[in-house]
């Protein structure tokens, strides 16, 4: 009996490694749905300049932030096939970063995802007063200048981050983001 549930355990583990390879490889064959990667560019995702690339200079200074997508260089094709693939941007004043934050940053530009590590939420929302990102489904903040730490909220870990370069003021990953995105199915 013992014998039986370890196999059944076992297809079981194997049917969802297999699942989760063809999600992946889902992912892999459409670059509207793969995540950003090392050489991408990045466009507004809403408002009147939807589809512009984004520059430097298009980052409001210690303003909110930018909600974007990647693009695929060899294509085109905005990856905009997943909400996974948000991706915030916010700049600051570079002496202002920390040390890590820094390093990943360009011209003082910082990427994280826009997704909220703890049920999925978009995180859209801005603190002017603390200049925290803010999650409002269930008040978890950020601090963009810390590589995303949690300040406060039910959020488990920071928010992923994207390396950034940029290359004559025009903005491009420099890597992919720093963890997967994963967040908890609320019930
Ligand atoms: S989903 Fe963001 S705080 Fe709960």
């Amino acid at each position: 009996m013992r014998n039986r549930r370890a196999v059944l355990k076992s297809a079981l583990g194997l049917g969802l490694a297999v699942r989760g390879l063809r999600v992946l490889h889902a992912q892999e064959g459409d670059p509207r749905k793969a995540r950003p990667r090392e050489g991408d560019r990045f466009v507004f995702a809403f408002g009147p300049r939807e589809g512009e690339t984004i520059r430097v200079d298009d980052v409001p200074m210690a303003g909110e932030q930018v909600i974007c997508y990647a693009v695929d260089p060899a294509s085109g094709a905005v990856r905009d096939g997943s909400r996974l693939n948000q991706v915030l941007l916010l700049r600051f004043d570079p002496r202002s970063l920390a040390p890590g934050t820094s390093e990943v940053a360009a011209d003082g530009v910082v990427a994280y995802s826009g997704i909220c590590p703890h049920t999925g939420c978009d995180v859209e929302d801005w603190s002017e007063e603390a200049e925290y990102l803010v999650c409002s489904c269930h008040e978890s903040e950020f601090d963009p200048r810390d590589a995303a730490e949690v300040i406060s909220g039910p959020a488990p870990r920071r928010l992923p981050s994207l390396p950034l370069r940029s290359e004559d003021g025009v903005l491009v990953a420099a890597g992919g983001f720093s963890a997967a995105i994963r967040f908890r199915k609320e019930f």
